[in-house]
């Protein structure tokens, strides 16, 4: 690892960008949001391997290596600590089962965030989607954030039914911009004025 990013993941494990929580789920499991962290990275990646195998309709379609995680998660901290990112996750009995972020985008949008949300297939459906969404629209406002945005798959039902549940508006659709297992599948483009 070069200097530089351990540095930054020094100052990362001191900092703590984002307020953590907690809740009950309903089925009244107790749920922990925060942000994410290096020790996180075993978590990330069964998290992120699981999603791959069920074909989750996320953008990600290949399993990935430690290696390759824990590249990504030195990135994605170093990002944090500059205020390029906010990333929470959620975790059940010290197990992570939530991952999601709003990325600012830079210039003349950097009031501007793009939002991503995956909760484990086991952990869905009992409000976790929700409460992390609500994460991320608070700290998006604290960030001074004025404008979400992101893309569901247009055959993602659930996730468009969390995101217009949360407020989000169908801003437009991009035809055929997901080729999986061979079939094209739209985008739907939403937004959210904070
Ligand atoms: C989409 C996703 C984030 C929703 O998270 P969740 O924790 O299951 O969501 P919640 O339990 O908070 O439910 C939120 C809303 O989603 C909708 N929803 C949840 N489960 C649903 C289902 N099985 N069918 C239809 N709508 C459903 C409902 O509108 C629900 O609101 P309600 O409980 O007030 O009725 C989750 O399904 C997921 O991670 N899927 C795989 C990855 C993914 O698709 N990510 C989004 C990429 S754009």
């Amino acid at each position: 690892m070069s200097k530089s990013l351990s540095n930054l993941l020094d100052g990362a494990r001191c900092l703590s960008p984002v307020e953590s929580r907690k809740f009950r789920a309903k089925d009244g499991r107790e749920v922990v949001l925060r942000s994410i962290k290096w020790e996180d990275l075993d978590g990330c990646v069964e998290f992120i391997n699981s999603l791959v195998e069920e074909g989750a309709d996320i953008l990600v379609d290949t399993k990935v290596s430690r290696e390759d995680e824990a590249d990504w998660l030195g990135k994605r901290l170093a990002r944090a600590v500059k205020g390029e990112i906010i990333d929470i996750i959620a975790e059940v009995d010290g197990k992570m089962v939530a991952n999601s972020e709003v990325e600012k985008r830079s210039g003349l949008m950097s009031h501007v965030g793009c939002l991503g949300i995956g909760i484990k297939a086991d952990y869905r459906g009992i409000g976790i989607g929700t409460q992390v969404m609500q994460a991320l629209e608070e700290e998006s406002r604290k960030a001074g954030l004025k404008v979400l945005v992101l893309d569901a798959f247009a055959t993602n039902k659930t996730a468009q039914a969390l995101y217009r549940k949360m407020g989000f508006q169908d801003a437009g659709r991009i035809p055929k911009a997901i080729c999986k297992n061979g079939k094209y599948i739209d985008l739907i483009r939403m937004t959210l004025e904070l």
